[in-house]
């Protein structure tokens, strides 16, 4: 079977470290790149974050940094959620910085995607800035992307703001521009990210189940993001499931926009389900996730780790 190539633009962060584990041992994915970004912690927090899985997984995939802030607002960070390392909980081997280019991200993805005979998809499961970059840069990579499938934005409410889902609220300017791209895009954000949830009794599944099972479990004592109780919110892992077993969703053609101005909703995602401003869809997005299915998918895929 051919693999499906795609380039991971990640913050890691303990739910991209499920979604990692899970993309890095998928039998249909070839992970060709990880480009990081500032996000949930600092640029060097998470680049070395990425680094110290890909030595637990045994993986050695190509590491890019990218951008360590936003292009126009200041920092923010979501170490409340995922701990000051960004990944609190296990204590992993130290790396080395073997696996990390001399290039910087927006350049090494300009690369993979001009040298690859088929088109790649980009999974950015941070803030947007890095592929902002990339596609403002680069422009004539657009046609070398297959799709853009990325964690961020909601049709409801925030969690970072009253109206603003993290890796839209920390870059609200980037995702505008994606949105903006003309690239086929596929917008996996809260509206499924709230209904993809590890329960306790899954965490003692994972626990019994492998190295990067008791790894995750040890992790998920420190995740913030839901509650060890009332289920813990896997979102990263919604854009690998997507990519995986679309058939898990519902999904919906529309228009979405950014709002970049707005003093109380700037980092919205304005998703325009009724088309009350009559523009063009672009973006494809998940309005529903079967979370038995989701739950299923994602300890058969977990069981394949180290
Ligand atoms: C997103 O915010 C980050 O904290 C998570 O890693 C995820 O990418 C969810 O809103
Ligand atoms: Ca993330």
């Amino acid at each position: 079977m051919t693999k499906r190539p795609i380039i991971i633009d990640t913050d890691p962060g303990i739910d991209d470290a499920v979604a990692l584990a899970i993309a890095l041992f998928s039998d249909e994915l070839e992970v060709r790149l990880i480009t990081t970004v500032a996000g949930n912690v600092s640029l060097d927090k998470v680049t070395m974050n990425a680094l110290r899985l890909l030595k637990f997984f045994g993986k050695d995939v190509p590491v890019a940094m990218g951008a360590a802030r936003p292009l126009i607002k200041e920092p923010i960070d979501a170490s409340d959620i995922h701990g000051s390392s960004g990944m609190d909980g296990y204590e992993f081997e130290e790396p080395t910085k073997d696996l990390v280019l001399s290039e910087n991200a927006v350049n090494a993805m300009y690369r993979v995607l001009m040298d690859s005979k088929e088109p790649v998809t980009l999974v950015p499961i941070g803030p947007l800035t890095n592929i902002a970059l990339l596609v403002k840069l680069y422009p004539e990579v657009k046609d070398k992307i297959a799709e853009i499938v990325l964690m961020g934005g909601s049709t409801t409410r925030g969690n970072a703001g009253v109206m603003a889902e993290f890796n839209i609220y920390a870059d609200p300017e980037a995702a505008k521009i994606v949105f903006h791209s003309g690239v086929p895009l596929v917008m996996v954000g809260l509206d499924v990210g709230w209904k993809a949830l590890v329960y306790p009794e899954d965490s003692a599944r994972l626990k019994d189940m492998n190295e990067t099972g008791r790894m995750l479990y040890q992790l998920f004592q420190k995740y913030r993001g839901g509650g060890l109780k009332t289920g813990l919110k896997m979102y990263d892992s919604c854009a690998i499931a997507y990519l995986l077993q679309p058939g898990m969703f519902e999904a919906v053609e529309t228009f979405v926009d950014v709002e970049v101005a707005g003093t109380l909703t700037a980092g919205c995602t304005v998703v325009d389900l009724k088309n009350y401003l009559g523009r063009p869809s672009n973006a494809k997005v998940c309005v529903d996730i079967d979370p038995q299915q989701f739950k299923q998918w994602f300890l058969d895929s977990l069981r394949k780790c180290n």
